[in-house]
Order: C-alpha cells, then sequence, then structure tokens
C-alpha cells in the first residue's frame, strides 16, 4: 500500500519537543479527570448536636475515615449553614472581589465541604484562579524554595551549592540522598552551606519519616515538609497511615520547634490506581482539609512528584494552580510546586509555572534545583541552575519578585569556596574522611558533580554512620566551626538552633532573615485590597531585580 503522502507542516509539528510528553483524553472510571468528574460528590451539609451528621450526600455512618476525619476537624461548623447556603459562583465571585477582604473570604472559605470548595473552583478561570491568588496567600512577601542535592552525594558540593542557594535567595532549602545512608551528611552540608550563603535559611532532608523527625531534633534540620496525605482511604492504608497518624506525627514536629508542612498534590489516587472515579481536584480537596483538620500550619502541593498525570489531562494545569488556591484560602501557608520535570516542552514548562510566578506565592517553588537537573535527586526539577538567568530575566521583564536575586560571579566563588572550607575543617573535627583542598577548589568552581572528583563513598558512609551512632547535634557542629575560627557561621547556626526553642517560625507561613528576625503570616499578613496595596517592591528591592549583570547599561558605555 502506498504510503499517506506527509504535510511538511505536520511532520514539522509532530518533531516538535511538546509531541514527546504524554497527553490523555478524560476518562473518568479511573480518575483520569482533572475537575468535575461525575462521580464528585454533590455538596451538602447536615449539622445535629453539635456534629456533622451528613457531609456532600454521605451520611455520617457511612463516612471513610478521610471524610470522617475533615467532618469532625476541618469545618468550621458555626460558619458552615451561612457559607453553604451561599452560591459556588457567589463565593468564587469574592475570591477575586478586592473589596471583599481576604478575611472574610478565609472565614467563608473554612464553613466549606470538600464537594462544594471544588466546585467553587471550578467556576474561576485561570487568570482569576491568578488575582485570587494574589489577594489569598497567607503572606504578603512571596519566597520560594530550592532543591540542593548530588547525584555523587558529594558533601563538598551540596555545601557549596547549598551556599550558593542561599545567597541566590532561597529562603528555604531541602536535600534527598542518591544512596539513602548518606542521608546525615547531606544534612550537615545544607546546615551549614545555607547559614554561610545567607544567614537564616531553612534546610530539611527528606527521606523516610522517622528519621527525617529524628535528624530535626538533633538540630541539623529546620523544617520537614515530606508528609504525604492522600484523597483516598486506600492509597492512605496503603502508605500504613490515617490522617491521625499523620496529625500525631505533625504534633511530634511542632512540640520539637521544628517548622513542618504536609505534601499532598493532584494525581497521586489515579497513581496509585485508587482515584474511585473522583476528579484529581475534588480528592485533592479532601487532602487539603485534613492538613488543615490536622492543625498543620502549610501544605506542599501543586501535584508535585505526579504532575505527569494532571499535565496529561484537559484543564490540568488549571487544577494544579487551583489546589494551590484552596490552600491558601483555607488560611494555610502553600508551598506550591513548580518542583517536577513533567514536560519536554520549554514553553510549556515555563506555562506552567507563570500562575505562581505572577500571583506570588508563599513559596512559588517548593523545589527549584539549585544544581543541574542531572544532580537532581527528586527525579528531575521542572527548573533548575542553568535556567537561573532565564529566571532573572522573567522577574525583570515583568516587574515580579519570585524570589530570587542576581549575584556576580567573584560574590558567589567566594561563598562557595567558603562554606566548602568550613565543611572541611567541621570533618576533621568530627573525625570524617578528609576533603583535600583540591576538592575544595573543584566544588568552589564547579557546575555539577561531575567537575568534582569522586569521593570514597564506603569511607563517607561509615562517617554517616558514625554521625549518627555518636549522637552528633547541631551543638556539637557549632562547636566544632568556633573551634576552627569560624565563628560567624557557628552563631548563625547556633541561631537556627535557637530559633526551635523560642518557637516563632511555627507561626503560618515563617521564614527567618539573616539577623534571626521571624517574618510569617502574622507580622506580614498579606492585606492585598486592589492596585497599589499588598505586597509592592521596595525600590531597592526593584533595582536589585533590575540589575542583572549582563544587560547592557549607558553608564558602561
Ligand atoms: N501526594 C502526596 N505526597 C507527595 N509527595 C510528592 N508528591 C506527592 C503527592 N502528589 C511527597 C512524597 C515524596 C516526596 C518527594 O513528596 O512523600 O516522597
Ligand atoms: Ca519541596
Amino acid at each position: 500500500m502506498a504510503e499517506k503522502k506527509r504535510s511538511k507542516r505536520f511532520e514539522t509539528l509532530e518533531q516538535r519537543p511538546v509531541h514527546k510528553d504524554g497527553f490523555t483524553g478524560e476518562w473518568v472510571d479511573v480518575g483520569l479527570i482533572a475537575m468535575g468528574s461525575p462521580n464528585d460528590p454533590i455538596p451538602s451539609i447536615k449539622i445535629a448536636g453539635g456534629k456533622v451528621v451528613e457531609m456532600d450526600g454521605i451520611k455520617r455512618e457511612d463516612f471513610n475515615m478521610n471524610e470522617q476525619f475533615v467532618a469532625d476537624y476541618a469545618i468550621d461548623l458555626e460558619m458552615a449553614p451561612k457559607a453553604m447556603a451561599m452560591s459556588e459562583k457567589e463565593i468564587a465571585h469574592k475570591l477575586v472581589d478586592i473589596n471583599v477582604p481576604r478575611t472574610e473570604c478565609t472565614k467563608i472559605m473554612q464553613g466549606l465541604t470538600p464537594a462544594k470548595i471544588a466546585r467553587v473552583m471550578d467556576c474561576l478561570n485561570i487568570a482569576e484562579i491568578i488575582l485570587a491568588m494574589q489577594k489569598m496567600r497567607t503572606r504578603q512577601t512571596p519566597g520560594t524554595q530550592a532543591h540542593i542535592t548530588s547525584a555523587t552525594d558529594n558533601p563538598v558540593m551540596l555545601v557549596a551549592d547549598a551556599a550558593e542557594g542561599a545567597l541566590r535567595g532561597f529562603t528555604e532549602m531541602e536535600t534527598t540522598v542518591a544512596v539513602v545512608r548518606y542521608a546525615p551528611l547531606n544534612a550537615l552540608s545544607l546546615l551549614i552551606g545555607a547559614q554561610v550563603g545567607r544567614p537564616g535559611t531553612l534546610t530539611q532532608c527528606a527521606l523516610e519519616e522517622a528519621f527525617e523527625l529524628q535528624i530535626g531534633m538533633r538540630g541539623l534540620t529546620a523544617y520537614a515538609e515530606t508528609i504525604s496525605v492522600y484523597g483516598t482511604e486506600n492509597v492512605f492504608i496503603d502508605g500504613d497511615d490515617t490522617p491521625w497518624s499523620k496529625a500525631f506525627l505533625a504534633s511530634c514536629y511542632a512540640s520539637r520547634g521544628l517548622k513542618m508542612r504536609f505534601t499532598s498534590g493532584t494525581g497521586s489516587e489515579v497513581q496509585m490506581g485508587a482515584a474511585e472515579g473522583k476528579s484529581m481536584l475534588y480528592l485533592e480537596v479532601l487532602c487539603i482539609m485534613i492538613t488543615k483538620g490536622a492543625g498543620v500550619q502549610g501544605l506542599q502541593n501543586g501535584s508535585i512528584s505526579c504532575i505527569g498525570v494532571p499535565g496529561a489531562v484537559p484543564s490540568g494545569l488549571r487544577a494544579i494552580a487551583a489546589e494551590n488556591l484552596v490552600t491558601v484560602a483555607l488560611d494555610m501557608e502553600v508551598a506550591s510546586g513548580n518542583d517536577q520535570t513533567f514536560s519536554h516542552s520549554d514553553l510549556r514548562r515555563t506555562a506552567r509555572t507563570m500562575p505562581q510566578f505572577f500571583a506570588g506565592t508563599d513559596y512559588i517553588f517548593s523545589g527549584y534545583s539549585g544544581t543541574p537537573n542531572y544532580d537532581n535527586m527528586f527525579a528531575g526539577s521542572n527548573w533548575d541552575i542553568e535556567d537561573q538567568d532565564d529566571y532573572l530575566a522573567l522577574q525583570r521583564d515583568f516587574k515580579v519578585d519570585g524570589g530570587n536575586r542576581p549575584v556576580t560571579e567573584d560574590e558567589t566563588v567566594a561563598v562557595r569556596n567558603r562554606a566548602a572550607r568550613a565543611l572541611q575543617a567541621v570533618y576533621e573535627e568530627f573525625g570524617f574522611p578528609p576533603i583535600t583542598d583540591e576538592e575544595v577548589e573543584q566544588a568552589t568552581y564547579a557546575n555539577g558533580s561531575k567537575d568534582i572528583k569522586p569521593r570514597n563513598v564506603p569511607e563517607d558512609l561509615k562517617a554517616a554512620e558514625k554521625l549518627l551512632k555518636e549522637g552528633i547535634t547541631g551543638v556539637d557542629v557549632v562547636k566544632a566551626l568556633a573551634k576552627r575560627g569560624y565563628n560567624d557561621i557557628a552563631e548563625k547556626v547556633l541561631m537556627m538552633l535557637k530559633q526551635r526553642v523560642s518557637g516563632d517560625y511555627l507561626q503560618t507561613s515563617a521564614w527567618v532573615t539573616k539577623d534571626g528576625y521571624v517574618w510569617s503570616a502574622v507580622n506580614d499578613p498579606n492585606e492585598y485590597a486592589g492596585p497599589m496595596t499588598g505586597y509592592q517592591l521596595s525600590p531597592e528591592r526593584w533595582e536589585e531585580i533590575k540589575n542583572i549583570p549582563w544587560a547592557v547599561r549607558p553608564e558602561d558605555i
């Protein structure tokens, strides 16, 4: 049979990167639908004797554990009758109306059931979601978070990249591992590097929950966020968990002075094959409400590691922006994703970020890769360090504070070197495998782990074990730094340990300044109420954003 004659236009289009992405039609039975599944419950509430006896058409005796938890802990019963009586359209209007204060909106939202909230979101188009996010995010000043990881878990690279990430403006930085047993050393590198780059930067090491708690209590990390919650009972039980066990874990962190947030996101239930035919957003609203009910201050969501799923269906990226909005509308901090790579198309991966970037969120990224993507151990980030100048240009193009700042080569090289030297000293003090001057030099000037000679992994792993076995804590790190003359870094690590005791940074949406002052939704509440209100770039900050080093300026000519 003769081959079909092909259009050169269509052949060209098929070669474009976007054609490597996965796209699927809606498939309701397995939950491959972003919003508004015909299986989503119809909103309703009945309250009797101070208890929810029916929610979204389900009677109390038929509640699954998620529904029970949400009904018992996440709905303001005083507000519910009034809020549920409003139409979805009316509530959606209030969310975008600059004349309706944010606090009035959060009150109404807290009186709604999961199905009602999902429907309110379906009344908003993407521009309206951006507008509502600008008004509803909890903290007025936007922020951003980085991933700092290494394909070889190279501690010298990690400390240098952490220093650079902090210098570039990431107020939170998280690491994870290539090899699990390296984790304590990775946490140590981030702790030191962060305080060299910009004192006050919060760090974490994402791993199995018991380990995260232990390392946090040792003062080697300052926060945790990968405490996952899920929208269906089956997926939850699959992880041997319940909303109650997660709430218990949350209070363990808080009681030890550690900032924490949960993680959830559209697509996880589909990915685990147990979405029960419900829409991704409806299931995610349950997760958000479970977080609220557990008393947790914030949530990392925006699909996160499951982005391939909503990314493949119609209106999926809109649903992701909506789930971020629901989090802040329920008065919690949002770390709004933009983490995992999901598209081969530079156009699509940029567009995916713009709703959070334009609106500003508490953490626009909950994982901008502060390393080249080949070193990203969270399976690759949607943006990496090699995209950083593009990002700085976008901040400047749109006069948007995306949380990052232009840096010079000289200052970057300087903080990388200082961080590597400080770690070298601490390793020596702890009797860990030496960090050579050659490694310090390589990490100072490297782009990624390919630019540094490999370490003796078995020896490093023995050191990691030693760190755990000997009970080395943040205080020991402070002592080692001070002993070797790194007093300023020692003081800043100590300052971070003091935060555990004062606990101010457990407030909603907290970050810490270089002097140890805590900004949060309490003393920096979002008061956006239309043009020229809310967060405004200070003249100094705008100067900083404008001055990308590679722009040609008249005074240079
Ligand atoms: N739902 C729940 N948890 C998630 N994580 C990432 N994406 C999701 C999601 N959609 C959590 C998991 C993972 C870590 C990186 O973040 O715990 O291990
Ligand atoms: Ca994160």
